[in-house]
């Protein structure tokens, strides 16, 4: 399934409003939703609660999604996501290499798993571990927030990822999140990126030719 994918973020949008914007995403044809799931421990944020994510997805049409587990303890969310989500991201500076695979081997079977690393987190870090994941989510902006800027340096990152995994013959997605608009998507997508999370960019002019901007 390697094509390209806008995930949209629904961070910025009002949580009276998420379901709404959910189904309206999904009728311009978006296939892939990102959720952002935070504990106010590994950042000094919260965003989507359980309880709502679960109410978007039963709300909705079906649809590809992700939970960007954001926490530090990834297994007690796991308990609940693995019975909704797609696709269950944990970070890697949240667990030790132990607690990473130990992870995958639960939920493998239930759910796709992601592996996310932070702006300092390096790919020789990850290397010997990229194998395990259906999916890379590499952060271009430190996680917490929506709105801020592209760090370039991810570029260099997302490269030596997609050399790593055509060089293995791997089928492991690159999904890359924060900071993304029309004018640095082509250039993410172009550097081996199959997915782009967008939070704030689309969600601030949410029609069908701002998507179209960023494909
Ligand atoms: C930030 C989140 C992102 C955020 C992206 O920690 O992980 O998913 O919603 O928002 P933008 O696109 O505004 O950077
Ligand atoms: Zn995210």
């Amino acid at each position: 399934m390697k094509d390209k994918y806008i995930c949209p973020s629904l961070l910025s949008v009002a949580k009276e409003k998420r379901i709404e914007v959910a189904d309206q995403l999904l009728k311009m044809g978006i296939k892939w939703i990102h959720y952002d799931i935070m504990d106010n421990k590994f950042v000094n944020n919260k965003a989507i609660e359980i309880e709502e994510y679960v109410e978007i997805i039963k709300s909705t049409s079906s649809h590809l999604s992700d939970v960007h587990l954001m926490v530090k303890d990834p297994f007690i969310y796991a308990e609940e996501f693995k019975k909704y989500a797609t696709c269950m991201t944990i970070h890697f500076e949240a667990l030790t290499r132990d607690k990473i695979l130990e992870f995958v081997q639960k939920y493998q079977e239930l759910t796709w798993i992601g592996l996310a690393i932070k702006p300092g987190t390096s790919f020789e870090e990850i290397k010997d571990i990229i194998h395990h994941f259906e999916v890379i989510l590499v952060m271009s902006v430190e996680p917490g927030f929506g709105g801020q800027k592209f760090i370039d340096y991810s570029i260099d990152k997302i490269k030596l990822i997609s050399n790593f995994i055509k060089q293995n013959k791997l089928s492991t997605l690159i999904q890359v999140d924060g900071g993304i608009n029309d004018l640095n998507a082509k250039k993410v997508f172009n550097s081996g990126a199959n997915a782009l999370v967008c939070g704030s960019y689309l969600i601030n002019n949410l029609n069908e030719k701002t998507l179209k901007k960023l494909l």
